[in-house]
C-alpha cells in the first residue's frame, strides 16, 4: 500500500514558496509503486499533478486532486564506449547532485549547468540550459511511463524534440507521460566550454589557465550565486520568462531606437533578445509590489518575498508582458508552468 496524505501544504514542494494545499499527496520511490497507484480504480478519475522539486511551477490555487512527487533515485553506469560513459539517473535525483557526481568522476558535459534547481526527471522537459550548455548536448535517452497504457517507452533525442526551453513533453507529450529516468553521454576526456564571457572572466580572476570541469563548475556557481536568488532564502523559479526570438529585420528596426539592445543571432534571420534587458529597460528591475516583485540583480526572475500568492505573481507577470510589448513591440512568454 502506498501512503496517501490528505490536505498537505505544498509550500515545501514549490520553490516560489507558495502556500497552497494539495487535497491528496504521495511520494513515489519506485516505478512499480507508481504503476500500482495508477492502476488503482480509486484514483483513476482523480486529477493528478506530477512533481519533481517544484522549481519551475507557479501554483495558482489549492490543488483539488492528487499530487505525486517523483522521488525515484539511483545513478548507474549502463555503458562505456571509447571516450564516453553512459550514466542513467533516476528522475528524482537532484540535478546539481548529479552534476557533482559527474565532476567527482571527471566526466564532462554537464558542469556548465551546475546549481540549476530541480530534479533530473524535470530537466529534459524544458531542455534546461545555462552558460553555453543545454541538456540536449549530453542527453542520451530517457524512459517515461505512458499514462494511458502504463507501459514504459524509450525516448531518444530526436523523439524528445528539444528546442530552446522546449521539448515534446511540454507539447504533444504534456500530461501523457511521467519521466522515470534519464541517461546522459558523458565524456571521459572533458572538453572545457568557457565560451560564456563571465566564466572566462571568473576563471581569469581565479588565476586558472587550464581549467578543469570542477573549475568551470565553481565559476558557474559563483556567477549564479551573485545573480540569482536562492529559493531557500527568497521564493523564485529562476527565469520566469524565456528570451524571445524575433526576426532579424524587426531587431534591427528596434535597435535604431535602442542602440544598446543586446541580441544573439540564432539563425540567419532570427535574433534572440535577453528578456532581462527588456524588462529592466521597461523599469521593472528591483521593483517590489507588496509581497512579490522583480529581483534586483536579474530582471528575468520574479520573486515571492514570503506571503505572496500565485495570483499576485501571475498579475505581475501580465503587467510586465504588457509593458514590454508596449515599449518594444516584443512579446515575452513565461518559461514557468502555470498550474491551475
Ligand atoms: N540583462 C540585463 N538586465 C537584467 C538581466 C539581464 O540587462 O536584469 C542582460 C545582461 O546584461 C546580458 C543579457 O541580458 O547582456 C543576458 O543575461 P544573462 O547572462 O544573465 O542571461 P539570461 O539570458 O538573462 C539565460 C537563462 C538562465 C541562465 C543564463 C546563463 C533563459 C530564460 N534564462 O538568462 O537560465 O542561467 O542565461 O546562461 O534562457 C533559468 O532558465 O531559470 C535560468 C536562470
Amino acid at each position: 500500500m502506498i501512503a496517501i496524505d490528505e490536505n498537505v501544504s505544498l509550500k515545501p514542494y514549490n520553490t516560489f514558496g507558495l502556500e497552497v494545499t494539495a487535497r491528496y499527496f504521495t511520494e513515489i520511490k519506485e516505478t512499480g509503486q507508481l504503476i500500482s497507484l495508477l492502476q488503482d480504480p480509486a484514483w483513476t478519475s482523480v486529477k493528478k499533478l506530477f512533481l519533481g522539486s517544484g522549481s519551475n511551477i507557479l501554483l495558482l490555487n489549492d490543488f483539488d486532486g492528487l499530487v505525486i512527487k517523483i522521488s525515484i533515485k539511483g545513478i548507474t553506469q549502463t555503458e562505456e564506449t571509447g571516450g564516453y560513459v553512459i550514466l542513467r539517473a533516476g528522475a528524482g535525483e537532484i540535478w546539481h547532485e548529479f552534476v557533482l557526481y559527474c565532476i567527482e568522476r571527471n566526466l564532462g558535459g554537464v558542469e556548465n549547468m551546475s546549481l540549476i534547481p530541480g530534479t533530473v526527471g524535470a530537466a529534459p522537459m524544458q531542455n534546461i540550459g545555462a552558460y553555453g550548455a543545454e541538456i540536449k548536448d549530453t542527453f542520451h535517452c530517457l524512459e517515461a511511463l505512458n499514462l494511458e497504457t502504463l507501459q514504459t517507452e524509450v525516448f531518444d533525442r530526436e523523439r524528445c524534440a528539444f528546442g530552446y526551453r522546449e521539448s515534446f513533453f511540454k507539447h504533444e507529450g504534456k500530461n501523457r507521460y511521467v519521466i522515470l529516468n534519464v541517461s546522459f553521454r558523458l565524456s571521459k576526456q572533458p572538453v572545457i566550454n568557457a565560451s560564456y564571457g563571465a566564466i572566462r572572466q571568473i576563471l581569469a580572476e581565479m588565476g586558472v589557465d587550464s581549467p578543469t570541469i570542477r573549475d568551470v563548475s565553481n565559476a558557474v556557481i559563483r556567477i549564479r550565486r551573485s545573480k540569482l536568488p536562492d529559493p531557500a532564502e527568497i521564493g523564485n523559479s529562476g527565469s520566469f520568462f524565456k528570451n524571445p526570438e524575433i526576426p532579424k529585420e524587426e531587431y534591427l528596426k528596434i535597435r535604431e531606437e535602442y542602440p544598446a539592445m543586446p541580441g544573439y543571432e540564432v539563425s540567419e534571420d532570427r535574433v534572440k533578445v535577453p528578456a532581462g534587458w527588456l524588462i529592466e529597460q521597461a523599469g521593472w528591475k528591483g521593483k517590489r509590489f507588496g509581497e512579490v516583485g522583480v529581483h534586483d540583480q536579474q530582471a528575468l526572475v520574479l520573486v515571492n518575498f514570503g506571503k505572496g500568492s500565485g495570483a499576485e505573481i501571475s498579475d505581475l507577470a501580465t503587467r510586465i508582458q504588457a509593458s514590454v510589448a508596449e515599449k518594444f513591440g516584443i512579446t515575452i512568454s513565461p518559461e514557468v508552468n502555470f498550474i491551475f
